[in-house]
């Protein structure tokens, strides 16, 4: 079986799950083959609680936006525009359809291995990364973030401590100013700025 960034076909089972988030009720549709299939992932939901969204506006950019969690989340608390992007075919496509499905605005979903395809800079950059991809996809995605920062621009993202957060914070810190935003259960909430 392949991982849940590859775009091999395993059978498709959509399912449609719900979820409360900020006060807000969200519904997914999800499928095999993408990350956290069975709902809203507990890191996702613990960036999403912790950002403070007075800070997360303008232009905001979803790297790694799996069934789109994260970007339409946002989309509900905030007039940003946002481009949520992806390598996983079947998670873009969920995107599309939760995008409709939570009737949102001003978001657009497209094919970008890690920064390949993207040719503006952001305000916000979030993610949860693809832990599993490695770390090298890992380190392109919040090291080359600088590079599709606007100078002001913010990079938030979540990691756990067993998939190297304290090591992570060392390596960032030689780049960015760094701020853990909350540490619970062994999952960090990390705000890095130019
Ligand atoms: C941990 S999941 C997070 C998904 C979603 N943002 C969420 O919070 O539920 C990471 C996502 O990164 C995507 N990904 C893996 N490698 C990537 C790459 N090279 N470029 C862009 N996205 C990638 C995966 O397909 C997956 O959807």
């Amino acid at each position: 079986m392949g991982q849940y960034f590859t775009n091999d076909q395993l059978p498709s089972r959509i399912q449609r799950k719900s979820c409360y988030v900020l006060g807000q009720k969200f519904m997914f549709f999800t499928d095999n083959g993408v990350f956290s299939k069975t709902g809203l992932d507990f890191g996702s939901r613990l960036l999403l609680e912790t950002i403070p969204l007075d800070e997360v506006g303008g232009k905001i950019l979803d790297m790694g936006c799996g069934y789109g969690v994260i970007g339409i989340i946002l989309s509900k608390f905030t007039s940003a525009f946002i481009d949520m992007v992806d390598i996983n075919e079947r998670a873009m496509h969920l995107a599309r359809k939760n995008i409709q499905e939570n009737q949102c605005s001003n978001i657009r979903v497209f094919y970008s291995d890690i920064y390949g395809d993207i040719d503006s800079k952001y305000d916000v950059i979030i993610t949860n990364p693809p832990i599993r991809a490695g770390k090298t996809v890992v380190y392109d995605m919040l090291f080359k973030a600088r590079d599709y920062l606007k100078s002001d621009g913010k990079l938030f993202f979540v990691i756990r401590k067993e998939q190297g957060a304290k090591s992570l914070i060392v390596d960032l810190k030689k780049v960015y100013t760094v701020e853990v935003l909350i540490r619970k259960k062994g999952y960090y909430i990390i705000k890095c700025i130019l």
